[in-house]
């Protein structure tokens, strides 16, 4: 039986270890932000004075960042101070395209830390806290989250798990990505099916020009690729695309209804849209795994403030359970609902059939 003490004493518990968690993802921050993994991945074993001339940085801040990375298990120190980063802590925290890669994470906490102040006052009045709001930190970061899922599975596992769509992609076929983001996931596809047209939609015009910037980096899929800023629940361009995507969008949409009815329209016949987003459990329960406290983490702080406002939003947040996206799917004419077979650990798919 759990005594009242103990009861208080787990508590106090699991809040300190938040506030650990806190202090150290906010160091890892401070380090991508300023290159320091890379610069110590470079720089081989070195004395903290070495490493503040090498990274450009305040000797005084380097040795105590250096002292508190280390304590922390993040890189490593010889017993006479010279300090250095593991091959596996390279992959983690410098290498963009690693499953592994999590310096991301401290920058899209970082930047919804940042937000806070506005996330206080919409629970007061009810109001958005618009996506653009959260800054460069939250768009860069999630594009950085997500850009190895998308580099590394979304044409080999995917949409393979779909082959009459994969064959229709590999033939030349027309996929549109909604909520795109920054899209990497709009470049893979059209790296991954060369003779294929992708056209990647998001309404926020930060994450357009910035996936508009990577396509101009790769001009020789200027012909097959466009994106445009646009709400995907706007005009479709009816009955032209093989696939239409939503990956980790449907949940932020306001109208995640008439998103999904556009995309049916803008199916050709035998076409499908692909949902990949949260993977949360089928029920609310109470306490949660550590995949539903994540997922509950992000919402009101983020997906659900920027869906706020809106009159009519849905107002979803980013615990989208398997029931709401059949029930929306639904609601939009779609007939069935599949979950594909793909293994993942944060998401699950849906195969929507008008
Ligand atoms: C969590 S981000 C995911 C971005 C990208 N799909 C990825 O996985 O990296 C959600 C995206 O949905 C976009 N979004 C939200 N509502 C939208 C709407 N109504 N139409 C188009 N994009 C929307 C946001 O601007 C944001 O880029």
């Amino acid at each position: 039986m759990t005594t009242t003490t103990d009861r208080r004493a787990a508590l106090a518990e699991q809040i300190f270890t938040s506030m650990l968690g806190a202090l150290e993802i906010f160091h890892v921050y401070v380090g991508d932000r300023l290159g320091l993994y890379s610069t110590l991945a470079a720089s081989g074993e070195v004395t903290a004075d070495e490493f503040a001339a090498a990274a450009n940085i305040n000797p005084r801040y380097a040795r105590e960042w250096l002292e508190q990375q280390a304590v922390s298990g993040v890189i490593d120190v010889s017993d006479d101070r010279r300090y250095a980063l593991s091959a596996e802590a390279e992959e983690v925290l410098c290498n963009p395209d690693s499953d592994f890669q999590m310096a991301a994470g401290a920058q899209l906490i970082a930047g919804v830390a940042a937000a806070l102040p506005k996330v206080v006052e919409a629970f007061r009045t009810g109001a958005a806290v618009p996506y653009a709001d959260y800054g460069a930190d939250v768009r860069v970061g999630i594009a950085r989250l997500n850009r190895p899922m998308f580099v590394n599975h979304l044409v080999s596992e995917w949409i393979p798990a779909m082959p009459d769509i994969d064959e229709r992609l590999r033939n030349g076929g027309w996929a549109a990505d909604l909520g795109c983001g920054t899209g990497c996931s709009t470049l893979s596809l059209a790296r991954g099916y060369p003779q294929a047209h992708v056209d990647g939609l998001d309404l926020d015009e930060a994450s357009i020009a910035e996936a508009a910037a990577a396509l101009a980096a790769e001009p020789d899929l200027a012909d097959r690729v466009t994106f445009i800023c646009r709400d995907a629940a706007g005009p479709s361009f009816a009955g032209r695309y093989d696939v239409v995507t939503f990956f980790e969008t449907l949940h932020d949409m306001a109208h995640p209804v008439a998103a999904l009815s556009a995309a049916r329209e803008m199916l050709t016949d035998g076409g499908a849209v692909l949902v990949g987003d949260e993977k949360v459990a089928e029920k609310f329960a109470a306490p949660g795994d550590e995949l539903e406290r994540f997922n509950y983490g992000w919402s009101a702080l983020h997906c659900l403030a920027a869906a706020m406002g809106e009159p009519g939003t849905a107002a979803t947040g980013t615990v989208i359970r398997p029931s709401t996206v059949r029930k929306y799917a639904q609601e939009a004419g779609f007939s069935q609902v599949d979950i594909l077979p793909i293994e993942h650990d944060f998401w699950r798919f849906y195969r929507l059939i008008p």
